[in-house]
């Protein structure tokens, strides 16, 4: 628990049936979740490690706790961490057996902490600092790698919750401090070499060796037992004029961000993009309060279209509208324009009109940073094998990897598939078999948009002729999406605002290879006895 007070609770056994779960809110605003199967319980701390939701709010299906928020995933009987968005696994209490009634001590903690004695004579180098990098050695660590880890990254920060940046931090609502991936020492408390400000500007993956430059221009070569490449994405300029104006910005890192929350006070901002990015953006700014006026320009009259159906869009467009965003629908932009100082004065549409701007925000997607890899073999991603080897002990992952899950192989970009493949391939350098392989994990995304969470589960090929349950404009949800109209084809998506368990259902359903049919929804499937009758 995050404060130091400790609890001794008294808990009925009869409150939890043999296969389920409860937690017990406390007066500090604690919670302890108890799980049960026959007659074993334990106890853990109920706030989920990410971000702190009450687990028991979740859904258990089979051995897994898991998180209603962003679906992180635990061990029902001794907390280890399944599946991220959660980077570490749960806190666990001693129990005492009173006969038909438990008593826990929230000061009794077991101590998982391992021996680092692992592979001791072998050097990992992580190239990248982002979710990927971040969880491949924190991973490590925490699974007994005894080795040295080096981790090199441009930035000038040690590994941060990218996807805060649009949201909280944009916001004003979190500060650089608390965005920090596994706090402010980190690296020295796991023993991690990490070298901050320094570019690899060359990969001799046959040799696993890479060339390192710092600012100054110094170069200096190394060698890995195993190499692992999380470079990430870079933010695409479009090709319209103007993009190199003083006031036309991207966001990627954590100075990105500053930039635009200093930059933004009283001006009139112009976002350019439909996608999360753009929506994220225009609602942070605009819970910031500081922008004099916030306008998305979008060349189809959706958000997030390739995610969501035009229904649950209209209702996004209706919230950013109601809270003060306007669009600029249907049009292309043909120039970002300038006054005499080179700074920008507008912004040029397709249809004859200029939207007046002082500072522009270009939300136009992202291209994976391969160009470190010649072994690319795929115009979009560097194609990796279900352990995310490129070859012997050289492994890409994140943003840059074409790699297999449950659905298919594909590069995704996601904050949640990049801490799975850290996961796995902590797990494959440490050849461990007990870790659920890439093509048992199904990608998970959420964006936040005025504190409401959309959060969508599965790849499918179109969000369109899905089956919709619920009232997107009352925020409360669940859409299914299909790769196809048959009525025999199973969901391979769902997205959802405020209807967690259902999703949670869905995901599981998909993960064991059993979502359901159209035919099934149609005829009223309960997706939530299913998941858990099925994991039984
Ligand atoms: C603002 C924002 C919000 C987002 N929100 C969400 C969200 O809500 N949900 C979601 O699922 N996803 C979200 N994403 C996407 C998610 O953050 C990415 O999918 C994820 O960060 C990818 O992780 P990665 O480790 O592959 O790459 P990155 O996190 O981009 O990290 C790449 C790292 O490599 C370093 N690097 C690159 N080249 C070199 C080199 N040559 N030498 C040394 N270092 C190098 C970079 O400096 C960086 O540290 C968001 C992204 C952004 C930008
Ligand atoms: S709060 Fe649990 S995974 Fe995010």
């Amino acid at each position: 628990m995050s404060n130091a007070t400790i609890h001794t609770v008294t808990i009925s056994k009869a409150d939890i049936p043999s296969g389920g779960m409860k937690s017990y809110k406390q007066d500090d605003d604690s919670i302890i979740l108890i799980t049960r199967d026959e007659d074993e319980f334990s106890a853990f701390d109920g706030k989920c490690p990410h971000a702190g939701a009450d687990l028991g709010a979740g859904l258990r299906c089979g051995n897994r706790v898991i998180c209603p928020w962003h679906h992180g995933s635990f061990d029902s009987s001794d907390g280890t961490l399944l599946e991220p968005v959660a980077m570490r696994g749960l806190t666990q209490y001693e129990l005492t057996d009173e006969g038909d009634s438990l008593t826990v001590n929230t000061a009794a903690k077991i101590d998982k902490r391992v021996a680092n004695d692992k592979m001791t004579d072998t050097h990992t180098i992580i190239v990248g600092g982002g979710g990927a990098g971040f969880m491949t050695a924190n991973q490590l660590r925490h699974t007994g790698y005894g080795g040295k880890i080096t981790l090199i990254t441009q930035d000038d920060k040690a590994p941060y919750n990218r996807p805060l940046l649009s949201k909280m931090f944009l916001a004003g609502k979190m500060d650089e401090k608390h965005l920090m991936l596994g706090g402010a020492d980190w690296a020295s408390n796991n023993n991690i070499d990490l070298r901050l400000q320094q570019t690899v500007s060359e990969i001799l993956p046959n040799e696993r060796r890479i060339v390192i430059t710092d600012e100054e221009g110094n170069s200096e070569q190394q060698t890995a037992d195993f190499l692992v490449v999380a470079t990430g994405a870079a933010p695409k300029i479009p090709p319209f004029k103007g993009t190199e104006l003083n006031g036309v910005y991207t966001l990627r890192s954590m100075d990105d961000a500053q930039d635009i929350k200093n930059a933004s006070d009283s001006k009139h901002v112009v976002i350019v993009g439909t996608g999360f990015i753009g929506m994220e953006v225009a609602s942070a700014l605009m819970e910031a309060g500081k922008a004099a006026s916030i306008t998305v320009v979008g060349r189809s009259r959706r958000v997030m279209a390739n995610i969501v159906s035009e229904t649950v869009s209209n209702a996004l467009i209706k919230l950013h509208k109601k809270k003060g965003v306007t669009f600029a629908f249907g049009a292309d932009v043909n120039e970002i324009n300038s006054n005499e100082n080179g700074k920008v004065s507008g912004v040029s549409l397709s249809d004859g009109s200029t939207l007046a701007a002082d500072m522009v925000i270009l939300g136009t997607g992202v291209a994976p940073r391969t160009e470190l890899l010649n072994e690319v073999n795929a115009p979009d991603g560097v194609q990796v094998d279900e352990h995310l080897q490129l070859r012997d002990g050289v492994y890409a992952l994140g943003d840059i990897a074409k790699a297999t899950n449950k659905m298919g192989r594909m590069r995704i970009e996601h904050w949640r598939v990049a801490l799975q493949h850290g996961l796995v391939t902590a797990a494959a350098i440490l050849n461990e078999d007990n870790v659920d392989s890439l093509a048992e994990r199904i990608p998970f995304f959420w964006t936040a948009q005025y504190g409401k969470s959309l959060r969508y589960s599965g790849h499918a090929a179109t969000p369109d002729s899905g089956i919709l349950f619920g009232s997107p404009d009352n925020l409360d949800y669940i859409e299914y999406y299909f790769d196809d109209t048959g009525e025999d084809t199973r969901a391979s998506a769902a997205s959802s605002l405020g209807r967690d368990k259902e999703l949670i259902a869905f995901s599981e359903l998909l993960r064991s290879g059993h979502a359901p049919t159209r035919a099934q929804i149609h005829a009223g499937f309960d997706i939530i006895e299913q998941a858990q009758v099925l994991s039984r």
